[in-house]
């Protein structure tokens, strides 16, 4: 993971805003952010009420409700073992839930599995990237849209790819293996957006990161939020997430114990205290 130290919040003499839903009451925040699109009253893409999931006897999930509008990043920060993962899994179709719901642009999709989760839109960078890595890197792309119904215009798909990431067109034909940490990450993310999803998970997707490239890497998720995709983002790294995500919600041993506006969860006593180092 990569370290930041804290850093020093805006000064402002703003009202307290008031979108934090628990715990220690938000210190003034910096200038009024822009209307999130869920206070615009974006379309409800995915929405997890009260989920509940075990491995064995470990509780992991415990009741997790979270929502994700149309045109949001929303975060899910928590420390390790917290149930990110499991959350995403989830919502990927890889677990089910043995109580409660999920719900994909209104439909239940509790029991619908993975492959078809694709096909309808739900497209994940999942935790340690999981690249193909004795493929290229334009043949790792290709995986990434084959579950799509429709397959016409892949070249449009290919050249967003690489626009958005340089750095994998001039590694195009070389073993995905062989690439560097980022660039691994930049191809996960480049191979869940050739499925076209409306709605993109993305575990971790800075961690192990140089500075400058978990800089680079928040600032592409930021570009890709703006050509239209709804975005569910975990992260370790608070600070940054914070400050590209709309909204987001803290997980603690399988239960979500805040969420609000991410302008108001930076200035959280409790955010600062445990994510940021702040004593
Ligand atoms: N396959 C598994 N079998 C048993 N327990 C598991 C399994 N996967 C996860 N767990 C447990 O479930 C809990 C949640 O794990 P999860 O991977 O969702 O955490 P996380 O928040 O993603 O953590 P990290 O930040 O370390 O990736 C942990 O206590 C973990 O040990
Ligand atoms: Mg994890």
């Amino acid at each position: 993971m990569t370290e930041h130290g804290p850093d020093q919040p805006e000064q402002t003499t703003g009202p307290a805003q008031s979108g934090v839903a628990a715990a220690a009451p938000a210190t003034a925040t910096a200038a009024a952010p822009a209307p999130s699109p869920a206070e615009r009253n974006g379309k409800m893409v995915l929405r997890l009420a009260d989920v509940h999931t075990y491995y064995g006897h470990i509780h992991a999930l415990q009741g997790v409700s979270l929502e994700v509008r149309e045109g949001e990043i929303v975060t899910l920060l928590g420390s390790n073992g917290a149930g990110k993962t499991t959350t995403l899994k989830i919502i990927s179709g890889l677990l089910h839930p043995r109580e409660g719901k999920v719900e994909f642009e209104g439909d239940d999709v509790s029991r619908v599995p993975p492959h078809e989760l694709v096909r309808r839109g739900i497209g994940q960078s999942p935790e340690g990237r999981r690249i193909f890595s004795r493929m290229t890197v334009m043949e790792n792309l290709q995986m990434g849209a084959f579950s799509r119904p429709d397959r016409r215009n892949l070249k449009g798909d290919f050249d967003r790819v690489f626009e958005l990431f340089p750095r994998l067109a001039e590694r195009r034909s070389q073993a995905a293996g062989t690439l560097s940490g980022g660039e691994q990450q930049m191809l996960a993310i480049g191979r869940a957006l050739m499925s076209r999803p409306r709605l993109l998970l993305l575990d971790e997707p800075s961690l192990g990161l140089a500075p400058i490239l978990v800089a680079q890497i928040f600032s592409i998720i930021r570009e890709i939020n703006a050509q239209n995709t709804t975005m569910l983002l975990v992260e370790q790294n608070a600070l940054q997430a914070l400050n590209i995500a709309h909204r987001g919600y803290v997980l603690q041993t399988g239960q979500i114990v805040l969420g609000g506006q991410a302008a108001d969860l930076r200035e959280n006593a409790m955010v600062r205290k445990v994510y940021l180092g702040e004593m």
